[in-house]
């Protein structure tokens, strides 16, 4: 996770974070939908000597329960870690591994909480292998959809057969993320020009370019980010530019969007305008939908984010 969710998602995917998290029975800042544990009797509370513990950052110990806090956009969630059978559909998994959410701040969290599809070992999908085998897909349907609904469908089964496909890297820095090759970026029909470096992928630095479902907008690395922004205002033309929150490339009234592609090893995915351009409420201001990436830990990685996803199926 690496910015605030957009509110419209009642589920988010979050690469990043490794755990299947709900709000559960005591829940202080949760809404009033709570999976009430004490009515299970296969749930189990996890001490800190269990080795699932140990695959938790930072737990805190005080008593008996392994119990951990971690930020997700603004909020603060505490967890308590436990196990049940859970059931998705037809499927049943016993004995998964999920942080049972004991307090949150902030208005981050989705009431439904919050799914883990990373590649961590305690992810939804690493606890699932057998009967997912690390596959799965989802259609993030756009924001101005009225009844917003998306679809998640787990396991190879069903999976589309014909699909652009690029290989996903595995970098041992930031293992839980999904890797991929990003080669150039092409605004309307002119290759930006951008240092080869500043999207190389690098397994010491942890640089490089990822798809996160969990983060909003797509955070390029500052050249990269510059290079792609100011083609983008040349082609859209001499319409006065205004910054809005964390956009510096907005317009007033309407403007004449290029497409934009990203080219990936073996895959280019060509963009429209609705899922470059994010639209003021009012309706009358449009911003480019990206931004510099912060100064931060994340500085030297380009992310490809959920605006930028939506209407397209990603398979992974
Ligand atoms: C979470 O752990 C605390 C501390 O052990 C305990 O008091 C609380 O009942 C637990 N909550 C659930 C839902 O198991
Ligand atoms: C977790 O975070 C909350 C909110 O910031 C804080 O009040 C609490 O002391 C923290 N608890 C632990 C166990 O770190
Ligand atoms: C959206 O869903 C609500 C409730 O399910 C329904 O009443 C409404 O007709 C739906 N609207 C559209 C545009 O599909
Ligand atoms: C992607 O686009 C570039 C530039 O237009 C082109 O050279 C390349 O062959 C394309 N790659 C694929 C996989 O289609």
């Amino acid at each position: 996770m690496l910015e605030p969710q957009l509110r419209h998602f009642s589920w988010l995917w979050i690469p990043a974070m490794m755990l299947l998290g709900f709000p559960c029975n005591g829940c202080v800042g949760c809404s009033s939908t709570v999976f009430n544990s004490v009515t299970s009797t296969t749930f189990k509370t996890l001490g800190c000597d269990s080795p699932q513990c140990k695959q938790v950052p930072n737990p805190v110990c005080g008593g008996s329960t392994c119990t951990w806090n971690t930020t997700y956009g603004g909020s603060t969630i505490l967890s308590n870690l436990t196990r049940d059978t859970i059931a998705l559909s037809t499927d049943i998994v016993p004995g998964y591994t999920f942080g049972c959410i004991q307090k949150t701040t902030g208005s981050s969290v989705p009431p439904q909480g919050l799914l883990g599809l990373g590649r961590g070992p305690l992810s939804f999908l690493s606890q699932t292998q057998d009967l997912y085998k690390s596959t799965f897909s989802y259609c993030l349907p756009s924001f101005r959809t009225l009844n917003f609904s998306g679809t998640l469908r787990l396991g190879p089964a069903g999976q589309p057969l014909r699909i652009k496909t690029t290989p996903l890297l595995k970098n041992p820095r930031r293992s839980s993320l999904y890797y991929v090759n990003l080669i150039g970026i092409r605004v309307g029909r002119k290759i930006v020009d951008i240092p080869a470096s500043a999207l190389a992928f690098n397994p010491t630095t942890g640089a490089g370019t990822i798809f996160d479902s969990g983060t909003v907008f797509t955070r390029l690395v500052a050249p990269v980010y510059t290079a792609v922004r100011d083609e983008f205002r040349r082609r859209v033309g001499n319409a006065i530019v205004s910054s809005l929150g964390g956009f510096d490339t907005c317009y007033t009234g309407p403007i004449v969007a290029p497409t934009m592609t990203f080219m990936f090893s073996g895959m280019n995915v060509t963009l429209p305008p609705d899922n470059l351009l994010i639209r003021s409420t009012a309706g009358s201001t449009s911003c480019l939908a990206m931004a510099a990436a912060p100064d931060n830990v994340n500085s030297v990685l380009n992310v490809i984010a959920n605006m930028q996803q939506q209407n397209h199926r990603i398979l992974f």
